[in-house]
């Protein structure tokens, strides 16, 4: 039996394997369960007890043999994978590909930035609120009709907890906490249960304006608009403000800019009327104030809001408002460059 082992332990010395199968070949055969060197411990049971702990020596070496040669080769078939004559460290690397920023971020953070610049800070709310901060606090009566206007979700009632139609409820959040002057401006996404069509979706996004100080008049508001609307849409923008309705502004307009694909020329988009609506503003109502703790005696204060969908399509002619949240990267991309 010695001299089998010896032979072996020579044999297993100078295996060779020229691919992965051969070395799984060679595995099975001394190494596996039926393998040469497990038969050799079966026979190992008859050796005569006086030589059983030399022939045991020898069985444990050429086990350890076979087993690092087979580990060398396995080493070998996988460093010749990678030999240095294939890498070129030279070579530039693979250019990343970057994601695009979303139509609707895109646009939200130039409303930011050019409010940021006038000295707004943002706030941000809850998307899922109670009704004092979307409805009641901002003057909204109980029965007001234009709770009617907002077809609102409600999570739960009594106490009631919506998803904010507006994002004039960040408005109350912060006026609640904060001495003026407050000058904030109020990103975010708002929900209303409208019937999806490319002109209504139950989500979309809003920016909301406000400030309250001593002596805020519709003066400020007006030159804020036409800064704001000039930055975001040409230098040569006009704005026109048309008397509207809102609870918690008193007085209250809407903003309408001269047709930016026209020029205020007439155009199917304006529907030739040369001008397009895209905000609502007032002065804060007395009743906000108060209901915010906030003297309105001393304090007045504007606010605006706008939908970010709607300059965005403005902006970039997009018809269609569920592209937004299609995820269509065909239509993501067309944004690459606009950021
Ligand atoms: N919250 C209004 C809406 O969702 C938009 C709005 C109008 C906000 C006038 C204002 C404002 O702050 O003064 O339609």
């Amino acid at each position: 039996m010695i001299t089998k082992i010896r032979e072996l332990l020579e044999e297993v010395q100078t295996l060779k394997a020229k691919s992965e199968e051969e070395i799984e070949a060679l595995r099975i055969k001394y190494l596996s369960k039926k393998g040469i060197i497990n038969s050799l411990m079966a026979e190992f049971r008859e050796v005569p007890a006086e030589q059983k702990k030399a022939i045991g020596i020898k069985i444990n070496e050429l086990k350890q043999k076979a087993q690092e040669q087979i580990t060398q080769l396995k080493e070998e078939m996988g460093t010749n994978d990678f030999s240095s004559a294939d890498l070129d460290l030279t070579r530039t690397a693979y250019p990343i590909k970057l994601g695009t920023r979303h139509p609707i971020s895109i646009v939200t953070n130039e409303v930011i930035d050019i409010f940021t610049r006038l000295g707004f800070n943002i706030a941000e709310g809850p998307e899922m609120e109670d009704d004092w901060h979307v409805f009641s606090s901002l003057n909204f009566a109980e029965d007001h009709p234009a709770r009617d206007m907002q077809d609102t979700f409600f999570i739960e009632s009594k106490p009631d907890i919506v998803l904010r139609t507006h994002t004039s409820s960040v408005q109350t959040r912060v006026m609640e906490t904060t001495e003026p002057p407050i000058r904030i401006i109020c990103p975010g996404r708002v929900y209303r249960n409208e019937a999806i069509s490319y002109r209504a979706h139950c989500f979309f996004h809003q920016v909301e304006a406000l400030y309250v100080d001593k002596n805020v008049s519709f003066a400020d508001l007006r030159q804020v608009l036409l800064l704001f609307a000039q930055e975001m849409f040409g230098k040569d923008t006009k704005i026109r403000l048309r008397p509207s309705y809102f609870p918690f502004t008193e007085p209250s307009a809407e903003m309408d800019i001269s047709c930016n694909i026209c020029g205020g020329k007439g155009c199917p988009f304006c529907k030739h009327s040369g001008w397009v609506e895209i905000l609502g503003c007032g002065m804060v109502d007395p009743n906000v104030l108060e209901a915010n703790g906030i003297d309105s005696t001393i304090y007045s204060g504007y606010a605006l809001g706008m939908g970010i969908e709607r300059i965005t399509n403005l902006k970039y002619q997009v018809n269609d408002i569920r592209m937004f949240s299609e995820n269509d990267i065909r239509f993501l991309k067309e944004f690459e460059a606009a950021h």
